[in-house]
């Protein structure tokens, strides 16, 4: 058998150790061959390929972004499109030409929703959900959130100290696209006083009455963590939004911070490793069985996967029921 794998969208801590866990179990335990595929469904369209062996997954478990590049291209995207190349059609014959039995590709949903469009297309396709927004729908986790809520959380940690220093409100804004995942996960590891998800609207008042409330109560200083897919102007950031609204609105001095990349950047936590482990494993179990046109998910403790078509097309997002929402609002924490 022959395989190929690719990793497509924003890169995040624990792409490389999935690869190794595709690879090192086809290759160690199945004597199946793996082609990796460079710069996501880029590579795909041109061939730009390397074969992978046990040297090259040599050092990987740890290393952060991904070994074979990536990019957002979108092979089925039509808005814009300028040259009369059929990308998906291109992409068959490509499958074809390199001899494939499977094609693995580890993604976001952008990228689910491409796999399940090839898988469509007759190709053998399987995949991995890897995001630090955690917003694809049918797995628990993706990897990679674990690392950026660690990251956010110490950096949450260390706004504490400056903040009590000087009297003030720190706003710190991270990220998580159009899901609240990573703020409230830090938010709440962080002790947030106020923490701003898309999911649930907020009204800047009630948040000044928060901050001026834990003045009265003798606590001076606050920290507001910030999704960076909140309501703003439309203008601004959303942290520097709601800085300045709260400075407005309290007359609190008030500091940003825009966390940015940092949260994507660098070794995966010892979690992320070995969710990434067991996944690309499994990955390759499904290949071995034949199973394709599914999602690998973490369900509870459990590894399984769910068909592709289930996944494409919809986001998983917090909602008011969650229990760190239920208990942060019973702990007084604001949510807006
Ligand atoms: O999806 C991961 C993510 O980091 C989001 O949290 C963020 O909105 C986006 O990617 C940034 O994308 P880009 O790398 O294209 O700037």
């Amino acid at each position: 058998m022959r395989i190929a794998i690719l990793t497509s969208g924003g890169d995040c801590p624990g792409i490389n150790a999935t690869i190794r866990g595709v690879c090192k179990t086809a290759i160690n335990h199945y004597g199946i061959e793996v082609i990796g595929i460079h710069s996501g469904f880029q590579g795909l369209l041109t061939k730009d390929v390397e074969v992978l062996t046990e040297k090259s997954l040599s050092g990987m478990l740890n290393m952060g972004g991904t070994m074979l590049g990536t990019s957002r291209e979108k092979p089925f995207k039509k808005k814009g499109v300028t040259t009369d190349i059929d990308k998906p059609a291109l992409i068959a014959r490509n499958f074809k030409e390199l001899g494939l039995d499977c094609l693995v590709c580890i993604g976001g949903n952008g990228t689910q929703k491409t796999a399940a469009k090839l898988f469509d297309m007759g190709l053998n396709v399987v995949s991995v959900p890897k995001t630090i927004d955690n917003d694809i729908w049918g797995t628990d986790i993706s990897f990679g959130f674990d690392s950026a809520v660690s990251i956010a959380s110490e950096a949450i940690d260390r706004l504490h100290s400056t903040a009590s220093s000087h009297r003030r409100a720190m706003v710190i804004e991270v990220m998580g696209h159009k899901a609240g995942w990573i703020a409230l996960y830090s938010g709440m590891a962080g002790g947030g006083d106020v923490i701003l998800i898309p999911e649930i609207p907020y009204d800047i008042h009630r948040i000044g009455e928060t901050l001026l409330a834990r003045i009265k109560k003798g606590k001076p200083y606050s920290i507001v963590v910030v999704a960076e897919g909140i309501l703003t102007d439309g203008k601004k950031r959303a942290g520097e939004y709601i800085a300045q609204q709260i400075e407005y609105e309290t007359g609190i001095e008030t500091r940003e911070t825009v966390l940015g990349y940092v949260q994507r950047g660098g070794s995966p936590t010892p979690f992320d490793r070995n969710l990434s482990t067991r996944m690309g494993g499994h990955a390759t179990e499904l290949i071995v069985e034949g199973k394709f046109g599914r999602m690998i998910t973490l369900k509870g403790d459990a590894i399984d996967s769910i068909p592709l078509c289930d996944v494409a097309g919809k986001l998983k997002l917090v909602t008011e029921e969650h229990d760190l929402v239920v208990q942060g609002r019973r702990m007084g924490v604001c949510f807006g």
